[in-house]
């Protein structure tokens, strides 16, 4: 299908409160494939394509917020986790709707495999979705994250970085590390940087004396293979008698801390109330 793959298909979305022009081609079933426009139920991200039969589920719909389980709350902020082997219509439902805005993900149709960590905003009319990742049930390459999106309407907004900053609590819940699949999208690899810059520097800054790549990475959950790149970049590591040293001047701390922007949103670990998938 490589030819047909490359023809973005559709164009816009309806989605809650808005509407949402797509980035890419998502491979919706071929019935779905001459509307320019689809129609999604916020809530069980069912789609349509005409807006009368979104009008006439809305009102049969019973679902306010993702299906799944509530796993964080913290003022309006709600982080759903949703089993795709529970959920497979969400679950497919939710990767038509992201591959609008990824490129070169594969899109997996066994959503079995993944739990899908659903964030929310929620106010009187439930709780609506402003972006998701997912996660391998079991990674063998210690991936913590196959897929993040934030929805274009709430993007640059911090979300992004919370998302990425809850997908490492759940690893330090684990007591394992992780890393993202690769291959990162440009804003995907912007926003990681950001945030294993951020982290690492505020520890750095911090600790008093020497302190390892392992022991940054035992503090942080992210993966050692991540911490050297990231210090590497920033200039912060010397190679002395075969052993990578950092070197934390706390002048040229500030400077890359300065640069690499605002913190974003926190995850607030005491309202994660969660225990690792079996
Ligand atoms: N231009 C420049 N920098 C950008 C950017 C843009 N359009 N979007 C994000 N960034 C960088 C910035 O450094 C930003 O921090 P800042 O706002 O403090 O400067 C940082 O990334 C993260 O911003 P944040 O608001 O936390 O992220 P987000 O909610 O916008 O979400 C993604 C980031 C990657 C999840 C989002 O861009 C997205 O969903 N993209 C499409 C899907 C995708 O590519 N996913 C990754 C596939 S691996
Ligand atoms: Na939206």
């Amino acid at each position: 299908h490589e030819e047909f793959t490359k023809v973005k298909n559709i164009a816009t979305i309806e989605l809650g409160r808005y509407e949402i022009e797509t980035w890419y081609f998502s491979p919706f079933p071929p019935e779905y494939n001459d509307s320019l426009k689809l129609y999604f139920c916020e809530f069980c991200l069912n789609f349509m394509k005409r807006k009368e039969q979104l009008q006439r589920h809305m009102r049969k719909c019973d679902l306010k917020h993702p299906p799944g389980d509530e796993i964080y709350r913290s003022g309006t902020l709600s982080m759903f986790e949703v089993d795709g082997k529970k959920n497979k219509v969400y679950g497919r439902n939710l990767c038509y709707l992201a591959k609008l805005f990824l490129d070169h993900k594969t899109l997996y149709y066994d959503v079995d495999l993944f739990l899908f960590y659903v964030l929310c905003e929620c106010d009187d009319r439930g709780c609506h979705m402003v972006g998701y990742f997912s996660k391998e049930k079991h990674s063998e390459e210690s991936y913590n994250l196959a897929c993040i999106l934030t929805l274009p309407p709430y993007q640059r907004k911090g979300y992004g970085k919370f998302l990425i900053a809850f997908s490492y609590e759940l690893s330090k819940k684990e007591g394992k590390v992780g890393t993202p699949e690769r291959p990162l999208s440009d804003l995907g690899l912007l926003s990681y940087r950001g945030y294993w810059t951020r982290v690492l520097l505020d520890i750095l800054k911090k600790h008093k004396g020497n302190i390892s790549i392992k022991e940054l990475s035992d503090m942080t959950a992210i993966k050692a293979e991540d911490i050297l790149t990231t210090l590497q970049s920033l200039e912060l590591i010397q190679y002395r008698k075969g052993q990578h040293v950092i070197c934390a001047d706390p002048k040229v701390l500030d400077r890359h801390l300065k640069a690499a922007g605002r913190g974003g949103l926190e995850v607030d670990v005491s309202k994660l109330i969660w225990t690792p998938y079996k």
